[in-house]
């Protein structure tokens, strides 16, 4: 054999022998094999230095040698790859060792949301109303002067339009300031020979007002109607007693005081007895008893008239609430700006 076949069976064996101890060695990484590599097969690499040999060598021998040394360098080449891999596929089985899923583990919880307390009030309000055979419909927050004023019984230059200023889109348009108007809507497109309208109309109401603790430019309301024949005013009383009492305690009474509002006649402004003191005289309700908890009325004549209703024939009342105001008797919210502030503090007292 020749020195140069020596030279490289040796420094075959030698590599081969290295890459088996990397392999079996798992801490050695990936960049020990590098240098390995660059050491044996790069240009200033074993394999090159034993090829400088070469010269020496016969010419009839040179290709039989040649040979010999371009599958040592295959040999090798492969065996690098082999080796590279090997620990690749060690590395990524480590890795997911480390990260694997410890099914005993307690879950993560997720935070869960609830409803806005206008969204839960209105929703509440709804169903006791639906259970009594109500329909809840929906009306335009944008309205006509028309449909807002006009067929609400106040027509321009009224004087009860003062308390009602709002943010007008034309002279014709604007947005609504309650939503009253919804009533004429409904009975406009109610079929009075199916039976009785039944309605509540839930949405969101607009005033010019400078906003404080107990003042907002845009509030919500829900509004009640129910025309038919034969309504009358122990029909409201009765309605609105059964509904208050669900909503602030069985044990609370209701009080009509004499009111007035331009689409109702007689109309009303419904008390209920204060839910703190029962009644005695407290903060709460000023020492007086009773908190004012919404506005209502029997339907007035002209109003019906107006939607092509014989007001001979049908009566109906009508009542309408403030969504905040209740949500703020109820829970002792003092400023109505927390409803709408979107601070997580306030929304989270609700869930
Ligand atoms: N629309 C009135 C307001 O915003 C509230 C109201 C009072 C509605 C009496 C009614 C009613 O339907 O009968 O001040």
């Amino acid at each position: 054999m020749s020195s140069i076949e020596e030279k490289l069976a040796q420094l075959s064996q030698a590599t081969l022998d290295s890459l088996k101890a990397i392999s079996e060695n798992k801490q050695e990484d990936l960049q020990d094999l590098q240098e390995l590599r660059v050491s044996v097969l790069g240009k200033k690499g074993s394999l090159t230095e034993i090829l400088k040999g070469m010269k020496d060598v016969s010419a009839e021998m040179r290709p039989i040698i040649g040979k010999h040394v371009n599958e040592a360098r295959d040999v090798l080449t492969k065996a690098f790859e082999e080796t590279a891999q090997f620990l690749e596929e060690k590395r990524v089985e480590a890795q997911l060792a480390k990260e694997s899923l410890d099914v005993t583990l307690p879950g993560r919880k997720l935070a869960r949301g609830s409803r806005h307390i206008l969204s839960q009030t209105s929703q509440e309000i709804e169903d006791m109303f639906i259970g009594m055979g109500y329909q809840v419909v929906d009306g335009f927050e944008v309205e006509s002067d028309f449909y807002n004023f006009e067929r609400m019984n106040l027509p321009k230059d009224h004087p009860a339009r003062d308390m009602q200023d709002t943010f007008y889109i034309t002279e014709e348009i604007l947005m609504r300031t309650h939503t009253s108007p919804v009533q004429a809507r409904a009975m406009d497109a109610h079929d009075f020979s199916k039976g009785p309208l039944k309605m509540i109309s839930p949405g969101r109401v607009f005033r010019r007002d400078t906003d404080d603790a107990t003042h907002s430019h845009q509030f919500h309301q829900i509004e009640g109607l129910v025309v038919g024949s034969d309504i009358s005013m122990a029909d409201l009383t009765g309605t609105l007693e059964l509904v208050i009492k669900k909503m602030f305690g069985e044990e609370r009474s209701i009080r009509l005081r004499p009111s007035y509002f331009p689409f109702t006649e007689p109309s009303v402004e419904v008390d209920v007895s204060c839910f703190k003191c029962g009644g005695q005289g407290c903060n709460v309700c000023k020492q007086t008893g009773w908190i004012e908890i919404l506005g209502a009325g029997m339907v007035h004549p002209h109003v019906l008239e107006m939607s092509g209703i014989d007001s001979q024939k049908y009566s109906g009342f009508a009542f309408g609430l403030g969504q905040e105001r209740i949500a703020m008797l109820r829970y002792g919210i003092n400023d109505i700006r927390g409803f709408y502030q979107g601070d997580l503090r306030f929304s989270e007292q609700f869930k």
